[in-house]
């Protein structure tokens, strides 16, 4: 049977917020029937009345009062889809302190100020859900919080960033420059005028830190996880990792190390034979590592209006459910993580290097690599004389040895340049 209605308090309603409108209002009585929880839309917040939105919505709903709809005794649960800290974090925080529950899509805010918001919802005994934050349509959060609840997760690796992967596959198939693919992401609406937050992993190290957090049950914020972007990557380097059986790939990699975790983002070389490695154009996917259930993978759309609208409308219901029964249904870690240092990761590493193209040249450069006891995998020369390049896979080293084996590098006078240096995953 089902109860009256649970009264929703939207704020935003961009495209992930009039998505969620479209959800909730196309169909009520079937997505009640289906859901057990009739979901009324009471209010919606939005910044300018003036502004046209793809959903039309009753006059006496809409406001420019965030605040208003956050305290407003008819609103029973608020979902936050304005994006950002502030306002976010205050209403948040007013709508938790209020004893409402809290559907956000807000990776920033959690993987920042996440600690604050979940001790308000711990104090006031409810639901703060964020399945939309890391990869928007995909079920993450919640396979691993409640599906994974007993696993003990050895690593995690994502393609959390669609923007970033769609430009890595255009300069992959097309043999596009760099430049050109952001281009081209940028006019289908992917990547953003200032594109930072995405190719320079910004957008990747708050969901590598929500990830990391609820995989491992120890906090982890944005500012623990180690992190590089693809700006650096060349056509170039694609192509000899594809000669080399690899595909580029920038990867949220959240792992354990004895008692401590380690999480980054960077540009990574993957076996083509890996499941992730057929994550193509937009498409976000995450690889989870357990020691009962082996390797499994999840995926999907990582953005969007539609499929992020998905993600909310399901952590909604489940709010709502857990309304009805009298409280919150979820604990999220309240304890730090131990992050290992940076310096002390072990990885393979793929280099190029422009060299002279003469005798002892190599031995020079082996002698470098074996001061600092990092041993190579496979060796290959590209191109003769000025344009000589030596590309190198090594063994797995720390990265303390590799930055001091660059250093090193580029004192050599027969290495004139040292390009873009590839953590490599594969078998050891
Ligand atoms: N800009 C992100 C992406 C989506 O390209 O995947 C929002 O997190």
């Amino acid at each position: 049977m089902i109860n009256a209605p649970v009264r929703v308090g939207l704020l935003g309603c961009g495209n992930v917020g009039a998505g969620l409108v479209r959800l909730l209002t196309d169909d009520p009585e079937e997505l009640a029937a289906r859901s057990g929880v009739r979901l009324e839309l009471v209010r919606v917040a939005v910044r300018s009345l003036a502004r046209e939105r793809r959903v039309t919505l009753p006059e006496d709903v809409v406001t420019t009062d965030a605040e208003a709809v956050v305290t407003d005794p008819d609103v029973d649960v608020v979902v936050e889809v304005i994006g950002g800290i502030e306002p976010a974090r205050g209403l948040v925080l007013a709508a938790l302190k209020a004893g409402k529950p809290v559907v956000t899509a807000n990776k920033e805010l959690l993987a920042n100020v996440g600690a604050e918001l979940f001790e308000a919802a711990a104090a006031a005994g409810v639901d703060l859900l964020f399945e939309a934050s890391v990869g928007g349509g995909i079920p993450l959060i919640r396979p691993l919080r409640e599906s994974l609840a007993g696993e003990r997760i050895t690593r995690v690796l994502g393609i959390v960033n669609g923007t970033t992967n769609y430009i890595l596959t255009r300069m992959t198939e097309a043999g596009a420059a760099y430049a050109d693919a952001l281009a081209e992401a940028q006019s289908l609406g992917y990547a953003e005028r200032d594109p930072t937050a995405d190719v320079e992993g910004f957008d990747a190290g708050a969901k590598a830190a929500i990830l990391a957090t609820i995989a491992f049950g120890v906090r982890v914020v944005a500012g623990d996880v180690y992190r590089e972007g693809i700006s650096g990557v060349t056509a170039a380097d694609i192509a000899y990792a594809a000669r080399m059986g690899y595909v580029v790939k920038l990867l949220a990699i959240a792992e354990r190390v004895g008692d401590e975790v380690a999480v980054r983002v960077h540009p990574t070389m993957l076996p083509v034979t890996h499941p992730l490695a057929a994550v193509r154009e937009s498409f976000n996917a995450v690889f989870i590592e357990g020691e009962a259930v082996g390797e499994l993978m999840l995926y999907g759309r990582g953005a969007g209006g539609l499929p992020t609208a998905s993600a909310v409308l399901g952590d909604l219901i489940d709010a709502s459910h857990n309304l009805r029964a009298g409280g919150s249904g979820r604990t999220t870690p309240r304890e730090r993580a131990r992050i290992h240092p940076v310096d002390e990761i072990c990885s393979q590493y793929y280099l190029s290097l422009e060299v002279a193209d003469r005798p002892g040249v190599a031995r020079d450069i082996f002698a470098v690599l074996a001061t600092h006891n990092v041993s190579i995998r496979a060796m290959e020369q590209e191109g003769l004389g000025e344009e000589a390049r030596l590309i190198l896979i090594t063994h797995l080293a720390p990265e303390r040895a590799i930055q001091a084996t660059l250093a090193d590098l580029r004192d050599l006078e027969v290495v004139d340049r040292i390009g873009t240096l590839l953590r490599v995953i594969g078998e050891e």
